[in-house]
């Protein structure tokens, strides 16, 4: 652990051992990661379904015990200081777990008072978050009159009526519309100046880039980039993106043949029938690529011109797009 850090993982592995009547299979969930989490940062684990995120998360949480590895918070180890632990962070999880024939204040308030709090003080934080957050126009409706905004902004308040050290989101914003969406990324901001250390996972890259101050990309159970969103983006994907598509694939072969030999490219990558040509000007270079398909008698459908996102480090890293290796993941799962 160096000194500012809160969190220290290391070789850190998780096997699922299923062992019914049927030929027992293991799953290899997490597979030898090591990471550090600074305090005060804001830390994404970004990946796709089945990723290995949440069976990270519920190791740290100390929910379930991992295989291997060493994890110790707030220099406590994993597997000896379990209460200690406990008792110095949140953790909020992918599903929420709010009682839904409750209201949300009566919700928090049993949080508190599952921390040991007296029944004054667990009122008295429970109006205090229902103030912080803004909560109170439905604070005292039962939860499962709430809209997924409304439930998800409680979930995160019973994660943090205990004043946590340390705060675990698993997908905070997962189906929330653009509006709730940018309400609960405020709130995070928020209490991340108030001095708490976030860890969170997401699919969503623009969470990421928004919220993060370092992001781990994960995939298949392992981290393939760690850095700050914009450090990734430049250290990963230097220079610009053209990203062409073309009729079909034997079009697609060609302009990589020609396009492969030109002193502009620096890499090029082929998707489906599109080409990502990496360059540096993409200004100065898209006219000059137009034009030597066009002599070669080459058609391009579309032509764009962008700077990189998380999407293209994601990309560039593991050769699938984010969203495409979800539904490649759910088809071998059915
Ligand atoms: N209890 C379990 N038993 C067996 N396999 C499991 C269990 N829990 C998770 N897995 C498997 O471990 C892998 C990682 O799952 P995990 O839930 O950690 O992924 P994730 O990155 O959180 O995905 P998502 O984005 O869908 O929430 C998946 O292949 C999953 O099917
Ligand atoms: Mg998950």
């Amino acid at each position: 652990m160096n000194n500012n850090s809160v969190i220290s993982v290391e070789h850190l592995k998780k096997v699922y051992s299923s062992n019914g009547k049927r030929k027992s299979k293991s799953v290899e969930a997490v597979s030898g990661i090591d990471f550090s989490v600074n305090e005060n940062e804001i830390f994404g684990l970004l990946g796709p379904n089945g990723a290995g995120k949440t069976t990270t998360m519920r190791i740290l949480c100390t929910l379930i015990s991992p295989s291997s590895g060493n994890v110790s918070i707030l220099n406590y180890n994993l597997l000896e200081y379990q209460n200690e632990i406990r008792n110095n962070i949140g953790y909020v999880s992918q599903k929420g777990g709010l009682e839904l024939r409750s209201t949300g204040k009566e919700n928090l308030i049993l949080q508190a008072r599952l921390y040991g709090m007296s029944i004054r003080d667990s009122e008295k934080h429970a109006d205090e978050l229902i103030d912080m957050l803004d909560l109170k126009s439905f604070a005292y409706r039962k939860a499962k009159t709430y809209s997924g905004g409304q439930k998800r902004l409680f979930d995160l308040a019973t994660g943090i009526i205990h004043k946590p050290k340390i705060l675990f989101l698993d997908e905070p914003t997962t189906g929330l519309d653009p509006q709730s969406r940018s309400h609960v990324w405020n709130e995070v901001k928020k209490l991340n100046s108030n001095g708490t250390t976030i860890i969170l996972t997401t699919h969503y890259l623009e969470e990421a880039d928004a919220l993060c101050h370092r992001v781990a990309i994960i995939n298949l159970g392992k981290i393939v980039a760690l850095d700050n969103p914009a450090q990734l983006k430049r250290d990963i994907i230097a220079g610009d993106i053209i990203t062409l598509t073309f009729e079909n694939k034997n079009a697609q072969q060609s302009a990589l043949e020609i396009l492969s030999g030109q002193l502009f490219t620096k890499e090029i990558q082929p998707v489906d029938t599109m080409l990502h040509l990496y360059v540096d000007e993409g200004d100065r270079t898209l006219p000059v690529v137009m034009s030597l398909l066009h002599k070669n008698n080459l058609y391009i459908q579309t032509a764009s011109l962008s700077r990189p996102t998380l999407d293209d480090v994601f990309l560039k890293l593991t050769g699938r797009k984010l969203i495409e290796s979800e539904t490649i993941h759910k088809k071998d799962v059915q």
